[in-house]
């Protein structure tokens, strides 16, 4: 049980001696909790030699696809977290690049390096700008991220035990030219989320549901790009996260969300009969990610939350509740 005022100051510190007095500072923020204490951890530090960058990869949820949530987001970033950040989309990149993909694991590589490629385009930008080409790249790494990508040396695991390869870890690629900084790695969520209290991160922020770096990718099970799946998930997930904020219970949950199942099923409407797309509702408490419980939802919460998604997503006949634990599943489906 460590003192978070002290990690602060203990990381701040850190973070100076590596970073020289004349050096830059890049660093991926997503709108989620990590990355947004990371960057204010790594501002305290070093001021404005830190640059942000917001990346559009396709992957996100419908919240940022729309034109002004996402300038309500920038605002944020630049109004409330006092951070200055450029946005890019790079969506066409990543998407190109996972067409016809259907392994997880080699979803999750194709990410990790597209994202450290975006990152290593916006450095020479930013050394235009400032005189100075950033040579260090930020991550909010957290210590559950380390442990099921690359069990720690010693743990009497191996790389076969691997779980999954998150997006920023074992996800990178062997070559990359930026160092990185990762002042959160030896840290779980709750930590991160008392750190964030120190740095005045806004609530909003901090009781965020954790979302995961290779986004809506690892969402829609199989290919990605298939058909109108990351639309459709993109509907679903809308209906049920509102849902859930309607009723009061976003902040009892540790992350909800939905899945795309590329499989199509028989239905009925009208009189017509469909052959659609099942869908999955995934909600779970949890301390830290490692190990999770499903939520109860009440039985009307659900019968509300499945005729919407059916009478106003197009392509969606048949909705499942995922009600496995971790373990012996994981989080996420891939
Ligand atoms: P799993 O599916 O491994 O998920 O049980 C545990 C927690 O981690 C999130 N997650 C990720 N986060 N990059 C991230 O930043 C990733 O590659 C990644 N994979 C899973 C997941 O959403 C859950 O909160």
């Amino acid at each position: 049980d460590w003192n978070m005022e002290d990690v602060l100051e203990e990381q701040i510190k850190h973070v100076r001696s590596m970073v020289g007095p004349d050096e830059h500072v890049i660093c991926g923020l997503s709108g989620g909790v990590d990355s947004t204490v990371a960057a204010m951890l790594v501002h305290k530090a070093i001021g404005d030699r830190l640059h942000c960058l917001f990346v559009d990869n396709g992957l996100l949820r419908q919240a940022f696809i729309f034109m002004e949530e996402r300038e309500r987001v920038m605002s944020s970033f630049q109004n409330e977290l006092h951070l200055p950040v450029t946005c890019i989309d790079a969506s066409e990149n990543f998407l190109g690049k996972l067409k016809g993909v259907k392994d997880p694991e080699r979803k999750r590589k194709i990410i990790g390096e597209e994202f450290i490629r975006v990152f290593e385009g916006f450095a020479p930008k930013v050394g235009e700008e400032v005189g100075r080409c950033p040579s260090f790249l930020v991550q909010g790494t957290l210590y559950p991220d380390v442990i099921e990508s690359c069990p720690p040396p010693g743990s009497g695991r191996n790389h076969s035990h691997t779980i999954k390869s998150h997006h920023n870890v074992g996800g990178l690629p062997e070559r990359m030219n930026l160092k990185l900084i990762e002042p959160l790695k030896l840290l779980f969520k709750d930590e991160v989320r008392q750190l964030g209290k120190f740095l005045n991160v806004p609530e909003s922020f901090l009781k965020r549901h954790p979302f995961p770096g290779p986004g809506l990718a690892v969402r829609v099970l199989g290919d990605v790009t298939e058909g109108n799946a990351l639309n459709i998930l993109r509907e679903v997930d809308e209906i049920f996260i509102q849902a859930i904020k309607d009723a009061g219970l976003y902040d009892l949950i540790w992350q909800a969300f939905a899945v795309f199942l590329p499989v199509r099923t028989v239905g009925v409407q009208g009189d017509q009969r469909t052959h659609a797309n099942a869908v999955v509702l995934r909600a779970i408490t949890s301390e830290d990610g490692m190990t999770a419980d499903w939520y109860y939802f009440d039985h009307k919460f659900l019968i509300d939350v499945v005729s919407k998604i059916c009478n106003q997503v197009r392509g969606v006949n048949r909705v499942c509740q995922d009600i496995t634990s971790k373990p012996p599943a994981t989080v996420e489906w891939e």
